[in-house]
């Protein structure tokens, strides 16, 4: 019998990706509780207690949870230049049209959005009763604008392992692919108690969630027809380690789907007074040719300009996880870390304290992004 040279090499490769971990260890230690957590780039993730992950969530450390998607992502790595593939993104151009659905942007309808997400749950903590209501009020919202069109769908994503599960709308294009989607996290935490405090998370991340909520409506009620399919993603899990995000993007990368680009819209509704109103662009963990693209998109359609932002670290917000799957993604972001909310993760974060001439630049962003890269 012939040895196939291709059976081979892929043979060679998957040791080569051998995971250091043992099926088995994980298993066991997930069995017993244990959280697989992801605190840098390039080393092992370690085990952790859940008592230690909360610790870490309470310091505002930033780590991926990858219990559930390190063997996946294992398996992945020898996939991922497959899905990677390179795209140019276009000169914005459709200014005339643009013109008319941005105007339809509305704050009161986000004010209301938010008044209620923010005050219907003690909090939104991904691993709760309240946590998978708060899931179940984003699908409703998002059903209510979906209701009798054809070409948009509204889907629930569960996860396994914890209550909370990501929405996921659609709007289907003339075409199948590649998708451009938006996202942002629908959990919310109170980070000196994030099981049972109270988190009304405004505007973290109670604003990009909104963002997103209008953009739909917006481009649903203009009539927009797109020719390659776009995406609102609302996720479970941001502050928990991004378990939802990671959990879908790396389902994309599972099943070979083309992302033209994916945008994270994380806190949109506050800048410091004394300071520069801006989009502050992160600068890491993103696609510097998708970022170019945004920054021609706030020149063209914003009435603020872009700054880059500090580097923002590792697992910092949704985006990573698109970035780690071998997508193309960016997170523009309310202000300059540092000059940012302070009350995030707190009971004050609340939604008289959002400034929604600022969060109104982010919506624009967010119709505009999906307009110029799915018309
Ligand atoms: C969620 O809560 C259940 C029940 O308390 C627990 O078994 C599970 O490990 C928790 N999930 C995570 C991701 O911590």
């Amino acid at each position: 019998m012939k040895l196939s040279y291709g059976l081979l090499l892929s043979a060679l490769s998957a040791l080569a990706l051998a995971a250091p971990l043992a099926q088995d260890e994980i298993k066991q230690n997930v069995a017993s509780g244990l959280r697989l957590l992801s605190l840098q780039d390039g080393a092992e993730p370690i085990w952790k207690t859940a008592d230690e992950k909360l610790e870490l969530m309470k310091t505002g450390t930033k780590f991926f949870d990858v219990t559930e998607t390190y063997e996946r992502k294992q398996a992945l790595a020898v996939k991922k230049a497959k899905v990677a593939a390179r795209t140019t993104y276009p000169t914005p151009s459709h200014q005339s049209e643009l013109h008319g659905a941005l105007n339809l942007i509305a704050s009161e309808t986000q004010i209301a959005y938010l008044s209620e997400l923010t005050t219907k749950f003690n909090n939104r903590y991904y691993n709760s009763t309240d946590g998978k209501s708060a899931s179940d009020w984003v699908y409703g919202l998002a059903q209510q604008f979906a209701n009798s069109h054809d070409l948009v769908s509204v889907s629930k994503f569960e996860h396994s392992g914890f209550e909370q599960y990501s929405v996921i709308a659609r709007i289907e294009g003339s075409t199948e692919g590649p998708v451009t989607i938006i996202g942002a996290h629908l959990d919310s935490t109170n980070s000196q108690d994030p099981v049972n405090g109270p988190a009304p998370g405004a505007d973290d991340d109670g604003t990009g969630v909104v963002n997103l909520a209008e953009a739909m409506r917006i481009l649903i009620n203009f009539g927009f027809k797109p020719t390659t399919p776009i995406e609102f993603h609302w996720y479970a899990a941001g502050d928990a380690g991004l378990l939802g995000s990671q959990d879908v993007a790396t389902k994309y990368a599972e099943d070979g789907i083309e992302v033209r680009g994916f945008m994270e819209l994380e806190r949109s509704g506050y800048y410091a007074s004394g300071t520069e109103q801006v989009f502050a662009l992160q600068a890491d963990n993103v696609d510097a040719d998708l970022n170019e693209f945004v920054k021609s998109l706030v020149e063209t359609y914003a009435d603020i300009p872009w700054v880059m932002n500090t580097p923002c670290g590792y697992a910092c917000a949704d985006h990573a996880s698109w970035t780690a799957a071998g997508f193309a993604a960016v997170s523009p972001y309310e202000a300059i870390t540092g000059d940012d909310n302070p009350k995030a993760h707190t009971e004050t974060d609340i939604a008289r304290g959002i400034d929604w001439g600022h969060a109104i630049q982010f919506t624009k962003l967010a119709v505009s992004f999906l307009y110029e890269l799915a018309a």
